[in-house]
């Protein structure tokens, strides 16, 4: 099973792709292939056409879609902005849709602040079911992100530590779940 995990915070200075990577590692400890996905190192143009619809698809976004088809299951990581998700991501979301249908997606979201991050996390379940994917239930959300990792980006938080570990086993089940219900449709 193929993980993508789509980093949606491109600030300079920014916070989120720490616990991406941190994912990644727990995920692939698990044995399962993953695929990072930085929207910082992979621009994306300001929507003026979705996937299908536009005369001269930019080619970032040709490869982008190439990757999310290629996952079974993807994990969006994203800051709080202003009480939402980041527009890269959502500038992001919006050129895709077969590419995420009926797969499972978890939310993971990033605030400096106490909260977490639950605003853009309970945003983002809708939108996510917007595009025919299955949002997990189970959101991690990463407060107080400044302190929650060492300089060398070890992640010092314990309970962040506890969220990510429920997080990935509810993660787990539900991607694991509609894999192997795929795979025996194709057997049929
Ligand atoms: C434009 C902007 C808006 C923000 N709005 C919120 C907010 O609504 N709620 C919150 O808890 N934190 C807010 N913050 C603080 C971010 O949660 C914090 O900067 C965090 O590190 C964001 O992740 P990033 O470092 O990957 O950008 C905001 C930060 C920025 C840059």
């Amino acid at each position: 099973m193929r993980i993508a995990i789509l980093i949606g915070s491109i600030r300079q200075g920014r916070q989120s792709h720490k616990i991406a990577h941190y994912l990644q590692k727990q995920l692939q400890g698990k044995g399962l292939e993953t695929d990072l996905i930085d929207l910082a190192e992979n621009p994306l143009p300001m929507l003026e056409e979705r996937v299908g619809m536009h005369p001269q698809l930019p080619q970032a976004v040709k490869e982008l879609s190439q990757r999310l088809h290629a996952a079974d299951a993807m994990i969006f990581v994203t800051p709080e902005y202003h009480g939402s998700f980041s527009g890269v991501l959502k500038n992001a979301l919006d050129y895709f849709y077969s590419e995420f249908s009926r797969k499972a997606i978890g939310i993971v979201t990033v605030s400096a602040g106490k909260l977490g991050g639950v605003n853009a996390a309970t945003q983002l379940q809708q939108v996510i079911l917007s595009v025919g994917a299955y949002a997990l239930p189970v959101k991690l959300l990463v407060p107080e992100v400044y302190g929650a990792f060492s300089d060398t980006q070890e992640l010092t938080s314990e309970h962040t530590a506890k969220s990510a570990t429920r997080f990935i086993d509810e993660f787990y089940w539900l991607a694991s779940a509609i894999y192997e219900k795929k795979k025996a449709a194709v057997s049929i």
